[in-house]
């Protein structure tokens, strides 16, 4: 793993966010990108489209692609990752070409299908990440294997009670099952960005940086990856705003 850099705050790990995928845009014109849901990415997206909106940033050219999604919804499911992305990112941002999992009907051949998709476009040149309340990254839950590759999964108890916000309809209820890259998908990106914000991140945070590179704790496992990088605000990292320390880049060892 390269760094592990602290904010002070959500607005400045959104910043560094958007310079980050300024200067990715400023090697390749066409760069893949994975995108992550959550409330995490919301004041990263806010600034990205800001910086869209007023000419900053061109996205236009981004291939997009989708990193995890709940089994089973379609094109008309509100609570969809799909739709939230395209709410809060790809329509504000013009980036029209977006790879979606085979969610509404995730058959081996079609699973297997959106791997060799990207593998077309010549893989993944930034993954950005966000990372769950148990460690997960994308919907791989502690205990998902290393090397594992898009598949369906079940979800924690845990995870679907943090998503039920997103389904208020009375009808509705959190799918037990998601389709999600795998962490061995993941990590085949040329870079990872993973994004912690929050003090209820923080003991989460310290175990996956800190703790044992394991599959009990899936975001630990970006460690091994020579150009992950986790951006954090200072809650999520455990320590006091403008604390001198606070804005240092740490070495971390894998
Ligand atoms: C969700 C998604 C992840 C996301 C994570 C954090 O369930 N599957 O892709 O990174 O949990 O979400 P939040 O930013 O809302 O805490």
């Amino acid at each position: 793993m390269k760094s592990l850099r602290i904010f002070d705050t959500p607005t400045e790990v959104a910043g560094a966010v958007a310079d980050r995928l300024a200067e990715v845009l400023a090697q390749h014109p066409r760069p893949v990108i994975t995108f992550p849901t959550g409330s995490t990415m919301l004041p990263v997206y806010r600034e990205i489209v800001a910086r869209s909106q007023t000419g900053q940033l061109d996205l236009r050219g981004v291939q997009g692609i989708q990193l995890d999604e709940y089994a089973g919804v379609d094109d008309h499911t509100e609570a969809s990752f799909r739709a939230w992305l395209h709410e809060h990112l790809l329509a504000p941002t013009g980036i029209t070409a977006f790879h979606t999992l085979p969610a509404h009907d995730p058959t081996p051949a079609a699973l297997a299908s959106y791997e060799q998709v990207i593998a077309s476009y010549g893989g993944v040149d930034l993954a950005i990440l966000g990372i769950g309340g148990n460690g997960h990254i994308a919907f791989n839950e502690p205990g998902s294997p290393a090397d594992s590759r898009t598949r369906v999964v079940e979800l924690d108890r845990r995870t679907r009670q943090a998503n039920e916000r997103y389904w208020t309809d009375s009808d509705a209820f959190v799918p037990t099952r998601a389709v999600t890259q795998g962490i061995g998908t993941i990590l085949e990106a040329r870079e990872v960005l993973l994004i912690a914000t929050g003090a209820e991140k923080a003991e989460i945070l310290h175990e996956a940086l800190h703790g044992p590179v394991s599959e009990h704790v899936p975001a630990s496992l970006i460690r091994s990856h020579p150009h992950a990088e986790v951006l954090a605000d200072a809650a999520a990292a455990g320590r006091q705003p403008s604390d001198s320390s606070a804005r240092e880049s740490d070495r971390l060892s894998a």
